[in-house]
């Protein structure tokens, strides 16, 4: 079968795919019928250029940026790759938290700019992580290893999502009521229509002066310039790992102290990443052998 990835995904996995070209689905100018399955991480895939098409492997759990609907319509099915990357996710998120609230960026630049010159650093005191209340919004895969660890930090969890489930993992809130009482908000929801924009300014000024908000999710969830208002006006702070028109990042951040921004690292372990390539080729395999897809997505 005759794929064609977007580029050379890493791991000893990607070598077992045996017609492979690698080269940007952007990059496509005339019709290539003979393709057959495409990988592509969360890219836009050109269908009308691609009519022998008929699976599209994502590099990535979200797969919001593929086309879902041209693809359903016509019958490509579309695989991703779930639960590997939950840890690294939820590691990520943590290191957000942490750098956000404890200011260790801040710190960092000051160390480095000569300013830290006494003993104790005056006037740069955080607020504690430990014991502080964290709202989880959407209680999946990624969300349930977020709130897993905030146990070893001794956190009030509280969560949102569609449906309340029956879980020990944390209190259930509605999406305004979490906003308003938790210190560190995260998002772990899939971008869909019902989520795009699900934090708009009237949901971010229901955040605690000095609260936290992070993202590890999608950008489009949060409505972007009502963040970077809030974040410019100094009353939040932020970790941001995602955002609405990625590599862009909105210039107004870029000097601030009370954010710290990453470059969509969510899923950016070697172990995690090569685990996704795994699953990639392993719905590849089983695609081209006449078996059940490992990894479906389910196309409503
Ligand atoms: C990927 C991600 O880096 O899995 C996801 O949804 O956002 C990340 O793991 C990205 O999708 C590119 O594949």
């Amino acid at each position: 079968m005759k794929v064609l990835a977007t580029r050379r995904y890493p791991g000893p996995a990607f070598a077992e795919l045996e017609d492979v070209e690698v080269g940007a689905v952007s990059g496509l100018t005339e019709v290539r019928p003979e393709i057959e399955a495409l990988v592509v991480a969360n890219e836009p895939v050109p269908v009308e250029l691609l009519p022998g098409l008929r699976l599209v492997a994502n590099f990535g759990v979200g797969y919001d940026r593929l086309g879902i609907e041209t693809l359903r319509e016509r019958g490509v099915a579309v695989t991703n790759t779930p639960g590997v990357l939950n840890a690294a996710t939820a590691d990520l998120t943590f290191a957000l938290i942490l750098a956000a609230q404890r200011r260790v960026v801040e710190g960092d630049r000051r160390v480095r700019a000569g300013e830290w010159t006494g003993s104790w650093a005056d006037g740069f005191l955080a607020e504690e992580l430990t014991g502080s209340t964290l709202g989880i919004v959407g209680l999946g895969r990624i969300g349930q290893a977020v709130a897993r660890r905030a146990r070893g930090f001794e956190l009030r969890v509280l969560y949102t999502q569609r449906r309340r489930s029956d879980t020990e993992l944390g209190e259930y809130r509605d999406l305004d009521e979490l906003l308003g009482e938790a210190d560190i908000v995260t998002i772990h929801a899939p971008l869909t229509p019902e989520t795009r924009g699900l934090v708009a300014a009237r949901g971010l000024a229901l955040l605690k002066d000095g609260g936290v908000l992070v993202s590890t999710a999608r950008g489009e969830i949060v409505d972007e310039p009502a963040l970077v208002a809030e974040l410019v006006s100094g009353r939040i702070r932020a970790g941001l790992d995602v955002f609405s028109r990625e590599p862009h990042v909105p210039e107004e951040l870029l000097g601030l102290p009370n954010v710290v921004l990453t470059p969509h690292l969510g899923s950016g372990t070697r172990q995690t990443r090569e685990a996704m390539t795994r699953i990639v080729v392993d719905n590849i395999l089983a695609f081209e052998r006449g078996e059940p897809l490992v990894t479906p997505v389910q196309l409503r």
